[in-house]
Parts: structure tokens; C-alpha cells; sequence
């Protein structure tokens, strides 16, 4: 199929809302990462998305929705929690799972009774969804496993002849997907870690929130994210990578002296110190800097830790999984 390309003004995004109104795919920028989006409500557009992924048909989409008012659309509840959540985070980069209505279609959440929602602040991304007139699904617009897209390059590289067409905007400013947090139960708990922190919803719902336990572990017998996307290899470069943590002059002769081992080997080698402080930076460029290290055919990526809290506990989050788990106490 021919994928078309839509400039990011109301011309392109109306002819792209027609795509999604006939039930086709198209990609759109959102301030977290590229999307690729389906009327959520027409269950043969959703199944679509998963088979232009690639994507296991038990891994739920989030539902995109233009104003806090459609959320009713999808689901019967409200919560003193979930208003607040609303009032201080939306729009932006978080996702609550809440219990669906019935209209929601099993293929879109997986066959779970949850739907996760989420009101993107990107402009173009609320207005294709207005245009569309419907909820839109929208997982991270790349091949199953691959690095999430943030340009409209990225989701070219991956989906290219596999979609109906994509909105081509600008970089996405945040880097890294919407934190997710459940909101069925008493206590409001995190399932995917984002930009949004929890002590940063601690300090809105004025109690703590949990954490996904399955967050704090590696892939063992016992790996059960109720995120089900949470345990899928994910964000993975083609080239092998390696993460280095300790103190950053350790870490720096570390990468260098590895470097130098590899290249002495004939290898191409890729590195990045992440820097202490700038957790928001590297979630902004970690995703581009793993596919601009397989484009230029690196063989080793080699990267420094960050400090696993706030923002860096989320990039870390993303980090180990594109590495296989493969971290190094220096
Ligand atoms: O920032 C984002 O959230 C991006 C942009 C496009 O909005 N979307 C995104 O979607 O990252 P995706 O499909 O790549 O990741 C969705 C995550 C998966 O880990 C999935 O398992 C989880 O959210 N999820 C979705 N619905 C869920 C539900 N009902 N219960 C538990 N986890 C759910
Ligand atoms: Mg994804």
C-alpha cells in the first residue's frame, strides 16, 4: 500500500481524519511519541494496528480522546482521584486505566475489562481526533519491539507502505510514552513509569500512589507487569548495549576503555553519557539516539546509568529493556 504523508496544518490533518472515518491507520505526532492511530470503537481498524505492528493481540491500546469531556464516551467512572489526576495532567503525557464501557471492543483492550485513556496536549494530535469525531487507538507508531518514534522519519522507517498515510509534524518534545496509572482500585498505581512522576501525582492527590512491583525486577519467572506491554523485549536496537553505572568518572574510563576494546576488535561503537541532572534531555533523545546508532551501523551501543528516581527512574525504565538487562557496576 501507498502511505501517504500529510503536512501538519488543518488541510493535512482533515484528509488524514478521513482516513481514520473509513477505519484506515494513520500515524500523528503526540508530545510523548508518534502514534498510530484507529477509530477505537470499530474493532476491524484496531485489529489492523496490531497486524501493521506486528503487535500480540493481548497487548491493550490506549485510547486518545480531545477533550476530558469524551472520557464518559468510554467509561461510567469517576473518582475524586481520577479528578484530580484530570485537573492537574491532562492535557499531557498520562494514561489512566479506568473499567470500559461496553462500547469499548474487546480487540482494543486486549480482552481486558480496562481501557487506558489518555488526553494528549499535542495540538495536532486533538485536532485529528476532533476531526475523526471518534476515540482514537493509537499504540507507539513503530514495529513491534523497536524503539519508540519521535519524528515523523522514525515511524517512515518502520511503517512505510503498511499504513494508510502520517501526519508529518516535528519532534516530540518529551521522548518517552505516557506514564500509566490505574485508577480502578483506592490507591491510584503506576503501571508504566513516564515524564510524569509519582511523587508528582502524590503531590496532587495528597496520599501516596503505588508502584507496579514488577517494575523493580528483570525479566524472570516472576515478571508479571499488569502493564501487558510491559513485558514484551521492547525499545531494542539492532547493535548489542551496555549500560555502565557508578560514579561518572568510573563510568566515563569505563565506556572509553570498552570503546577502545571493541574497536580494537574492528567493532563500531556508539556511546552516550546521560548526564546527572538532565533526566529530561535524555528522555528527549534516548530513543533517537538508539536508531541513529543502528542507522549508522554501529555493532555496540555503550551508555552511562542515571539515578533511578523522578525522570530518571522512567528513562532507566526504557534503558534496560533496549539493553536485554545488561548493566555493569563500575
Ligand atoms: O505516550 C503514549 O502513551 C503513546 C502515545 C502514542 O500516546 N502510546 C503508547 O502506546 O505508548 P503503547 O501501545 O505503545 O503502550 C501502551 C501501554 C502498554 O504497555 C499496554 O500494555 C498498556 O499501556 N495498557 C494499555 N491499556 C491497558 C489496560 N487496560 N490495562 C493495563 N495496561 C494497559
Ligand atoms: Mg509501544
Amino acid at each position: 500500500m501507498k502511505t501517504l504523508l500529510f503536512e501538519d496544518n488543518d488541510e493535512g490533518i482533515a484528509k488524514a481524519a478521513e482516513i481514520l472515518k473509513k477505519g484506515g491507520l494513520v500515524a500523528f505526532p503526540t508530545e510523548t511519541v508518534y502514534g498510530l492511530g484507529a477509530d477505537a470503537l470499530r474493532a476491524p481498524a484496531v485489529a489492523a494496528v496490531y497486524a501493521a505492528k506486528g503487535r500480540p493481540s493481548d497487548n491493550p491500546m490506549i485510547v486518545h480522546i480531545a477533550d476530558p469531556a469524551d472520557l464518559a464516551g468510554l467509561t461510567e467512572d469517576m473518582t475524586g482521584d481520577m479528578e484530580k489526576l484530570m485537573a492537574a495532567f491532562w492535557p499531557g503525557p498520562m494514561t489512566m486505566i479506568v473499567r470500559r464501557k461496553p462500547v469499548v471492543p474487546d480487540v482494543t483492550t486486549g480482552g481486558l475489562d480496562t481501557v487506558g485513556v489518555r488526553l494528549p496536549s499535542n495540538e495536532v494530535a486533538r485536532k485529528l481526533i476532533r476531526a475523526a469525531g471518534c476515540p482514537v487507538a493509537a499504540p507507539s507508531a513503530n514495529l513491534s519491539g523497536r524503539p519508540s518514534p519521535t519524528s515523523a522519519e522514525h515511524v517512515i522507517a518502520d511503517l512505510d507502505g503498511r499504513i494508510d498515510g502520517i501526519i508529518v509534524s516535528g519532534s516530540c518534545d518529551v521522548g518517552i510514552e505516557s506514564t500509566v496509572v490505574d485508577v480502578t482500585g483506592d490507591t491510584p498505581e503506576i503501571l508504566r513509569p513516564g515524564i510524569i512522576t509519582p511523587e508528582d501525582m502524590e503531590k496532587v492527590l495528597g496520599k501516596p500512589v503505588k508502584l507496579d512491583p514488577a517494575l523493580f525486577s528483570g525479566p524472570g519467572e516472576d515478571f508479571r507487569p499488569r502493564a501487558p506491554g510491559m513485558k514484551y523485549k521492547h525499545y531494542a536496537p539492532k547493535a548489542e548495549m551496555q549500560i555502565f553505572e557508578g560514579e561518572p568518572e568510573a563510568v566515563r574510563k569505563a565506556v572509553i576503555a570498552e570503546k577502545e576494546r571493541l574497536e580494537a576488535e574492528g567493532r563500531k561503537v556508539a556511546v552516550r553519557i546521560f548526564e546527572e541532572g538532565a533526566e529530561r534531555n535524555a528522555a528527549h533523545e534516548l530513543f533517537a539516539f538508539l536508531r541513529q546508532a543502528d542507522e549508522d551501523g554501529a555493532d555496540n551501543i555503550l551508555v552511562s546509568a542515571l539515578p533511578e528516581k523522578g525522570v530518571g527512574f522512567s528513562v532507566m525504565n526504557r534503558m534496560l529493556k533496549s539493553a536485554g538487562y545488561n548493566i555493569k557496576k563500575v
